[in-house]
């Protein structure tokens, strides 16, 4: 057995090129482990956040998280793959299993095998998806899912999704239309189409209308990228509705808090509980046809510092992928 992997290691902290291809140890599954050859990873603006991020946040990081970032750290939330080993205390999967997972800050995607435990955010892959697609999913949907259910959304509310073209923004539009919703997506000229097809109601073009400015009022504004005005946003809500960002900004945070002291439109900002439960419920949506991914760009493991180039651009259309192993 070959007892050694490649791997996309980031051996210290900066810009992209810090990305190097290494043959490291391959893994080997504790008990309650599997061993996952992996097929499919992406590039998440939270990678590319963890691999610029400077020593003083590594280190609040590691107090707050308890993670620690060992001289190679491997970096990728989101995967797809096939189990080749299980330990002897594993019950629910098999070896054969098509599975996808979500890792979260434990990462450790960029590689060709991962083992994980069998309690991870983890399940047999759909199975109308490819290992690319079903490896896209995780982030972006477990977010919006979280987001939309705590806003406890209801069908008919107004919702307007601000950034409705990234990776959580078109789950977010896809999942609030299957609450019956009626859907504004936020998007750039030229994503217009990608997000219509996803079942926007309406558009708003950024770059020629300040949304704002419409006189529309809405019941959520679920901005994912974190630069909608916020005076602006809350004074398009309904009293009693909800403006909340996906992304954490610590000024922007303390300013809802102060806000939400005085209004009665609550703004939330929260870090996501990703759970297997959820997985399980987003699986059986794209298995019956009601949600899909949309993919980017796709790059081989050796080009990990282009696609960090490419995400952080914040241009991306959906989900870029790291494609492991060629289906
Ligand atoms: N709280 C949590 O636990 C949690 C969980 C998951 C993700 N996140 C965070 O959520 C964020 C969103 O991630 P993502 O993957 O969805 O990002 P992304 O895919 O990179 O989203 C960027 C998209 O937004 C569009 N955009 C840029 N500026 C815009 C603007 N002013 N108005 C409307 N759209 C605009 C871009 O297209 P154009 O440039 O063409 O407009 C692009 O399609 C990340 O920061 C991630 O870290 C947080």
């Amino acid at each position: 057995m070959n007892s050694k992997m490649k791997a996309a290691v980031c051996r210290r902290f900066g810009p992209p090129e810090v990305l190097q291809t290494k043959m490291i140890d391959k893994p080997i599954p504790k008990e309650n482990e599997v061993l996952v050859k992996i097929h499919a990873a992406t590039v998440t603006k939270f990678d590319c956040w963890i691999r610029s991020s400077s020593r003083m946040f590594r280190f609040l990081m590691r107090l707050v998280t308890g993670i620690r970032f060992p001289k190679d750290t491997l970096l990728g939330t989101e995967l797809a793959g096939d189990i080749e080993a299980v330990g002897k205390d594993v019950t629910s999967f098999n070896i054969g299993d098509q599975i996808f997972a979500y890792l979260g800050m434990r990462m450790g995607a960029y590689a060709e095998y991962i083992c994980l435990q069998e309690e991870s955010v983890m399940a047999t892959k759909p199975i109308n998806m490819t290992y690319d697609e079903a490896a896209a999913v995780q982030q972006g949907a477990l977010s919006a899912l979280y987001f939309l259910r705590m806003t406890n959304i209801q069908r008919g509310q107004k919702i307007l999704i601000y950034g409705a073209s990234g990776g959580v923004g078109l789950f977010t539009v896809q999942l609030a239309k299957y609450f019956g919703a009626e859907v504004t997506g936020v998007c750039s000229t030229t994503k217009i189409d990608l997000v219509r097809s996803m079942g926007a109601d309406k558009i708003v073009d950024y770059k020629k209308e300040d949304f704002t400015k419409s006189g529309e009022i809405y019941d959520i504004i679920f901005d994912t990228i974190g630069t909608s005005p916020f005076s602006g946003s809350v004074r398009s809500l309904k009293n009693g509705g909800i403006y909340l960002f996906v992304t954490y900004g610590i000024l922007r945070s303390i300013r809802a808090r102060v806000h939400n002291l005085t209004s009665s439109k609550k703004t939330v900002s929260k870090i996501v509980e990703e759970t297997t439960d959820d997985l399980l419920f987003i699986k059986n949506l794209i298995e019956e046809g009601k949600l899909r991914v949309a993919i980017d760009r796709r790059f081989p493991l050796d080009q990990a510092a282009e696609a960090h180039r490419y995400v952080e651009t914040g241009r991306k259309k959906g989900n870029v992928i790291i494609t492991i192993v060629d289906s």
